[in-house]
């Protein structure tokens, strides 16, 4: 019986399982169906693969263009898995969490239950990764906590974002009390 081989093999096993669960998606070996990293070794984001499969229903917002108008755009965020259940018991995002924003345009009809909305035609998508510890000072993408990117639709590899703190911050400075995400506005993050 090789019971002290096995007992190792199980420990180390075990002790993988609990790290890759502490590393978010993007920083740990690919766990999930995912067979690019989101960010790559020089710190460039990309849209995470299959995303609206694996990845948490954060919540959604509806923008009108004018108040009194019909909404304008649906905007439906997505958070790595157990992101929610993660920040319910700590109240913040750990490290290596991804956040996915898809910007839709919407279109109104109507329909049994009202005049009702839905999303219609990809715009493109936002998308931060966790970082408390900049891993890429020397980007102008990485800051505050965070890695930041837009990606128009149809190019999920390469972002047009040059600097965050010209492209996201200053619209962001109202949540910068919350990790600068509009936690707010996600049910989901309060456990009931
Ligand atoms: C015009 C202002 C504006 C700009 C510019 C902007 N954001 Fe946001 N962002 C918001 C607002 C407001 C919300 C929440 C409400 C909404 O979606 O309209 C939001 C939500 C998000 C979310 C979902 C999480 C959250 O905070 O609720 C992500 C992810 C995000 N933004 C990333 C970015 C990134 C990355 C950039 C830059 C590339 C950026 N944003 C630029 C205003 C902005």
């Amino acid at each position: 019986m090789k019971l002290p081989g096995t007992w190792h093999r199980m420990v180390v096993l075990t002790m993988l399982v609990a790290l890759g669960g502490i590393a978010g998606e993007s920083f740990s070996a690919s766990r999930h169906a995912a067979s690019h990293p989101v960010v790559d070794s020089k710190g460039n984001l990309r849209v995470p693969d299959n995303y609206q499969t694996r990845y948490e229903s954060l919540g959604a917002w509806s923008i009108a263009p004018k108040p009194g108008a019909g909404v304008a755009q649906m905007h439906l965020v997505y958070a790595s898995p157990r992101a929610i259940e993660q920040f319910r018991r700590l109240g913040h995002f750990p490290d290596g969490t991804v956040l996915v924003k898809e910007v839709w345009e919407a279109s109104t009809q109507s329909m049994t239950t009202g005049s009702v909305s839905r999303p219609s035609h990809l715009k493109g998508w936002f998308v931060m990764v966790r970082a408390q510890h900049n891993h890429h000072p020397e980007s102008k993408l990485w800051g505050d906590g965070w890695a930041w990117s837009w990606f128009d639709a149809g190019n999920r590899t390469k972002t047009t974002s040059t600097d965050y703190r010209k492209d996201c911050k200053g619209c962001h400075v109202p949540a910068q009390m919350t990790d600068w995400i509009y936690v707010g506005g996600y049910p989901a993050l309060k456990s009931n």
